[in-house]
């Protein structure tokens, strides 16, 4: 199937839009002063800095997936918040990730890491204000915010995305054969794109069963994903990854990449993403989108 994600261009540009208008929507009565300027554009220099938003289109598809009468002007409009929290979440992540007791990386989204723009300090602090601010956001979300917010905490917690980032920087210390690849990258990567596609589902309050079904296409998506990652550490293109390439073998890390070679790697990735397709193509609304970004996350170039 043929799927290229400028077909979703007119969807990242609404995405765009809502994170410039986040600041807005931060209302604190008590707050006299607002957020200091190095905060604010500590934080939009890694949000506002682009990246391909597969989270927020997975929070909206997913949510269309599950309504055959889709509309705009509601179930899109209350899908928003959602939207805007994953990827904060997202972004403070890779902040968090690119810092130099982590991955020590200088090059995100083809720009400066920010803890090169603005140092190491304002970087942790940036992060911190995104992963707070995330679920302000999400708590005022129209549908289901209370199970909106429980589902985003697990998912990026001490048993999430958290603990997957622990495992990960564990395993450099390992030899390869005592590592559990699919636990790391089902945590550190399958667990919030998994969560994308649930909070997509809660904001137009889907059924248990499509909830179900939108789990299985998260997490099948997120281990293609992340397998497609560690392959393109290798063999990317730099301009279009907007990120330094190699550094998984720099840092000595066990990936698919090292595990199966290449072209086994691919392979896999290809069956997870065929059978995330399975479950999305089980879902009531239009899903040819989450079928299309599915095999786009095994199969892409940057
Ligand atoms: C990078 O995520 C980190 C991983 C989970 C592999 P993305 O590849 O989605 O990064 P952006 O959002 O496009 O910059
Ligand atoms: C990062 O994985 C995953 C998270 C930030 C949770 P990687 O370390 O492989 O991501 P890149 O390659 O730096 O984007
Ligand atoms: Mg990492
Ligand atoms: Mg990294
Ligand atoms: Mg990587």
């Amino acid at each position: 199937m043929s799927f290229s994600l400028t077909e979703l261009k007119p969807h990242q540009e609404w995405i765009e839009a809502l994170l410039q208008s986040i600041p807005a929507e931060l209302s604190d009565p008590f707050d006299t002063y607002g957020t200091p300027d190095l905060l604010r554009d500590s934080m939009a220099h890694a949000l506002l800095a682009g990246g391909k938003r597969l989270r927020p289109l997975l929070v909206l598809h997913a949510a269309k997936s599950c309504k055959p009468d889709w509309s705009e002007g509601d179930h899109k409009q209350h899908c928003r918040y959602a939207a805007a929290a994953i990827e904060m979440i997202h972004t403070y992540s890779l902040i968090h990730d690119d810092l130099p007791a982590l991955d020590n990386d200088d090059l995100r989204r083809g720009k400066p890491t920010c803890h090169i723009a603005f140092g190491e300090a304002q970087a942790i602090l940036a992060g911190d204000g995104l992963l707070t601010d995330a679920f302000n956001l999400l708590a005022q979300a129209p549908v289901n915010p209370h199970l909106q917010v429980l589902e985003l905490s697990r998912a990026a917690g001490s048993n999430g995305m958290v603990a997957g980032q622990v495992d990960d920087i564990q395993a450099e210390r390992l030899p390869s054969a005592q590592i559990d690849l699919k636990k790391i990258h089902r945590r550190k990567t399958a667990r919030l794109l998994a969560s994308a596609c649930r909070l997509g589902g809660l904001s137009v309050n889907a059924s248990d069963a499509q909830l179900e079904h939108l789990t299985q296409y998260g997490f099948a998506l997120g281990i293609a994903f992340q397998i497609a990652d560690d392959v393109l550490d290798h063999e990317a293109d730099p301009e279009l990854a907007g990120k330094k390439l190699g550094r998984d073998a720099q840092n000595d890390k066990t990936t698919y990449l090292t595990l199966l070679g290449a072209e086994e790697a691919k392979k896999q990735a290809r069956d997870f993403a065929n059978q995330a397709a399975e479950h999305a193509n089980a879902l009531p609304g239009n899903h040819n989108t989450l079928v299309g970004l599915a095999h786009f996350s095994a199969n892409r170039l940057f």
